[in-house]
């Protein structure tokens, strides 16, 4: 395969992002950790995974930078994972110093990549991604939204008792309890849920869809989701890889764009070869508005601590 991506953090979201990369083809995928031999283990478990699965990417997993050269993109999931009863804001400052020396690694090897961060507390993850990799906003795009969208599509779909294929679902803001899921435009065949379904379920909905990563926390006892995260992660590796101009929700650096400045925040970006190609504006109401502010200054909260 000409195209690669490296995926840093060989656990749960890593592991199952980089085994769907190599199973659909997109790419050749290196598998990073500091932990020696798990990558190692599951990159050639992944590697002889392929002849049954139909694909001829090559995967290795090392805990060698050097492996990881040249990339086309790169996928930050190194970290810790939230524990029960613990907020993603509680990882922030462990997560900080890890993902600040994983991104100059990433950045010494493959100066032109593009970079994915996963690891929470997301937006402020990503800013930590921009500010030490020193790369342009097109190139530091964070995952959170697709997977936020995914667990409303699912809601969606199961109160009306339709494929999830006919749902969309648009979830703007931070990736935290602040997130600002918008009924108003998300949609059942193209017929917004607001026309479908009455207010008290889609209350319930957007309710459940803000703790959506909390609820699986809760019920694993131990580690976070994963499954739902690394499809999401290679949803946004598909869309770039394959030029798709793919508008998702996804992390991005705002400069103005709804009236928010110089921090990452959910939004919709349409997602191709370049990267980010454009931040798609919609229009807002004033309460739709006045809660993306809320969850931006969230944000900033987190992004101050870190001095970022
Ligand atoms: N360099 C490389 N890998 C690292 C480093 C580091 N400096 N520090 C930790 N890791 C590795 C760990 O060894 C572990 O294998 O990151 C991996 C994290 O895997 P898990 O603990 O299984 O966590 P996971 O569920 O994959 O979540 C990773 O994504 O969704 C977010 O909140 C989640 O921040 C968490 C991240």
């Amino acid at each position: 395969m000409q195209r690669k991506v490296s995926v840093i953090g060989s656990g749960n979201v890593g592991a199952t992002a980089a085994r769907s990369i190599a199973d659909k083809e997109l790419a050749d995928v290196v598998v990073l950790d500091i932990l020696e031999g798990i990558p190692q283990g599951k990159g050639l478990d992944m590697l002889e995974a392929c002849p049954v699965e139909g694909s001829d990417a090559r995967v290795l997993g090392t805990n060698d930078y050097a492996d990881t050269a040249g990339s086309d993109i790169v996928v930050v999931t190194a970290g810790l994972a939230r524990k029960p009863g613990m907020s993603r804001d509680d990882l922030l400052t462990k997560n900080c110093a890890i993902i600040k020396s994983v991104t100059e690694q990433v950045v010494e090897h493959s100066p032109d990549c593009i970079i994915i961060p996963v690891t929470n507390p997301l937006d402020a993850m990503c800013q930590v991604v921009y500010r030490v990799s020193g790369f342009p906003r097109e190139r530091v795009i964070g995952m959170a939204g697709v997977l936020d969208s995914a667990r409303m599509r699912t809601f969606i779909a199961q109160a009306l008792d339709v494929s999830v294929e006919n749902t969309h679902a648009f979830v703007l803001g931070g990736h935290g309890d602040t997130m600002v899921p918008l009924p108003r435009y998300s949609t059942v065949a193209g017929v917004p849920i607001t026309e479908l379904l009455d207010q008290d379920t889609i209350d319930a909905i957007v309710k459940r869809t803000a703790g959506g990563g909390a609820e699986i926390v809760k019920l694993l006892g131990t580690g976070s989701a994963y499954y739902a995260p690394g499809s999401a992660v290679v949803e946004m590796v598909e869309a770039i890889l394959k030029d798709k101009k793919k508008i998702l929700p996804c992390a991005a650096f705002l400069q103005g764009e709804y009236g928010i400045s110089d921090l990452f925040v959910g939004v919709p970006v349409k997602l191709g070869a370049r990267g980010l190609e454009q931040i798609v504006q919609i229009e807002l109401s004033e309460s739709e508005q006045a809660a993306l502010d809320k969850s931006a200054d969230a944000v900033r909260e987190l992004v101050q601590i870190i001095a970022m």
